[in-house]
């Protein structure tokens, strides 16, 4: 009943910061899926007879890889699958049930916030036993494997029906389909008092949750309407489709731009989130007021007591490089540690397994804790409004509070989008090799006081990770930051980070472009990016 499939490698199966991710067509390639799923069970020992959780956003492609995967699984002997009914699980679900089970690891179909369809985007990432992505040796590891792989094994049995609750068996292996909400649910349940919140809807606060059709539609309805009491409808675009509706499953201001502009509106709801493709990603809106993932970071971070799962405070914070410094000002106050990481979330893992940080954040419109080993977008959803229940206040007034108590951080990404790579390298290389010369110099009035290229050191277990973001440190505590992207399918994506701290309430009140036009234009000075990439302006700001 098992074959054992000859195959040759494929030479572009190297995860990114996120999994594997490309589109569709290269995922449909014959032996493309099994080749990276062989090399993944390749990399891993010990899971003979161990469970493994798969699930995905929905998104086209999904069923397909969902049926080779248990297929496969099944060939190489785990004992069990447990897949989320429709194929579906959210990514911070599908951290929450591997490690509720106990499983071994776990397979995530998403290609998160980009878009899906035919000719869209695919990805597979693996998780391992904590439930949080794959280290970068185990990365790595599958990396070299898919350059050397030579068979594959796969099990000759008939498709599982994904659409039907219950145990079933492939080969010798057992399948779960499981209710892809209910135990998440049933978490959120814990850490958050849903009895305010419940009494908040109750009392005629609104809100508006576009879950972007993507897979948080059936959590949003669950929770917020059916557990929460929110009125039905709160929960917008709740139904996944596999192409998103045709849009980018992105929660920022350019693809969630509808919510955006009700919430500007007069008829604004008191609050209004979204969440992207996969559902670990979260956008955070109040009447009147976009609040930064950065500075929502913050804000979560200094008021999580509020919330029953962190009565009893925080042990750290981490956020990543270029995330804005405004959480280290709240880990400051609290007396607790403060840890800057490398780009992507598995960075976080070792610091949440050692119990040096509780909260976790990144720029990104990533936010998360240590309920799971994945970033959650619902999850700080609920807990802004489990901290808007306890304060009684509106997030506008919660923001200015916050920023006159730490100050304010003047933050804004700018993406330059479909750059040819040699461009897109050379760039960054360029800027390597000016960084011992530029402390000291003044570029556009603003004097450089230091600059790097930023290195890791896990304090868990010593890695290392290097080359993770060119940083240019301007005196009086201003910075622009550089990288690549690392989950694009097409071209590269040089990112920009800028970031302006002001520390006087009196100057709080401006737009945020403005407040960082000169740094804006110092960054474009120094990388040089309108003479090398041709582009005067970014493709995308948040
Ligand atoms: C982007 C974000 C990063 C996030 C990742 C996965 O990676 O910048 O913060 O962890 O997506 O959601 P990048 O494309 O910058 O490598
Ligand atoms: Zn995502």
């Amino acid at each position: 009943m098992i074959s054992i499939v000859s195959t040759t490698p494929f030479n572009d199966q190297k995860p990114g910061t996120s999994g594997l991710r490309k589109k569709v067509p290269v995922f449909q390639q014959p032996g493309y899926v099994e080749n990276f799923i062989q090399s993944i069970f390749d990399s891993v020992a010990g899971y003979r007879g161990q469970t493994l959780v798969i699930g995905g956003d929905g998104r086209y492609f999904n069923r397909e890889a969902i049926q080779t995967a248990i297929k496969m699984a099944a060939a190489n002997g785990f004992g069990r699958v447990m897949v989320g009914r429709g194929g579906l699980l959210s990514t911070p679900a599908a951290s929450h049930l591997i490690r509720k089970n106990e499983a071994f690891g776990g397979l995530v179909l998403s290609a998160s916030h980009n878009p899906g369809g035919p000719a869209e985007d695919f990805g597979i990432k693996y998780n391992i036993g904590n439930g949080g992505p794959a280290p970068e040796k185990i990365t790595e590891a599958i990396y070299l494997r898919t350059q050397a792989i030579d068979r594959y094994a796969i099990a000759d049995i008939a498709d599982i029906d994904l659409d039907r609750l219950g145990t079933a068996k492939a080969g010798d292996m057992t399948v779960e389909v499981v209710d892809p909400v209910a135990d998440y649910a049933d978490l959120m349940e814990a850490l958050f008092d849903f009895d305010a919140i419940r009494s908040m809807f109750a009392s005629g606060f609104k809100m508006v949750f576009d879950a972007m059709h993507a897979v948080t539609g059936p959590y949003a309805v669950e929770i917020l309407e059916k557990r929460l009491g929110a009125e039905p409808g709160t929960a917008r675009n709740a139904v996944p489709l596999p192409d998103f509706g045709g849009h980018h499953p992105d929660p920022n201001l350019v693809h969630a731009h509808d919510l955006y502009e009700l919430m500007m509106s007069d008829g604004a709801p008191d609050f209004g989130a979204a969440s992207d493709g996969d559902g670990d990603r979260n956008l955070i809106i109040g009447k009147g007021v976009f609040v930064t993932p950065s500075d929502s970071l913050a804000l979560l971070a200094a008021n999580a007591h509020l919330a029953p799962g962190y009565r009893d405070g925080l042990k750290g914070i981490a956020r990543s490089m270029p995330t804005s410094g405004a959480a280290d000002r709240v880990a400051e106050r609290l007396g607790i540690g403060i840890y800057e990481t490398p780009t992507g979330w598995k960075f976080f893992g070792n610091l949440l397994d050692a119990g040096l940080a509780t909260i976790c954040g990144e720029e990104s419109a990533g936010t998360g804790s240590n309920h799971v080993r994945e970033k959650d977008g619902l999850w700080a959803v609920l807990l802004w409004l489990n901290i808007l229940a306890a304060r009684q206040q509106g997030v506008k007034d919660i923001v200015r509070e916050h920023w006159t108590t730490y100050g304010r951080n003047y933050y804004s990404r700018h993406d330059y989008e479909g750059v040819d790579a040699k461009v897109a390298d050379d760039l960054i290389g360029a800027l390597r090799a000016k960084l011992e010369k530029l402390p000291g110099t003044t570029v556009g009035g603003l004097k450089i006081a230091a600059a790097d290229d930023f290195s890791y050191t896990d304090p868990v277990d010593g890695s290392i990770s290097r080359n993770q973001g060119v940083r240019v440190l301007f005196e009086g505590g201003s910075r622009v930051v550089f990288r690549l992207s690392g989950t694009g399918t097409t071209g590269a994506t040089i990112r920009v980070y800028i970031e302006r701290f002001e520390p006087d309430p009196a100057g709080h009140g401006a737009e945020t472009q403005e407040a960082l036009r000169d740094l804006i234009a110092a960054a474009g000075e120094i990388a040089g990016i309108a003479e090398r990439t041709g582009m005067k302006v970014p493709s995308v700001i948040t």
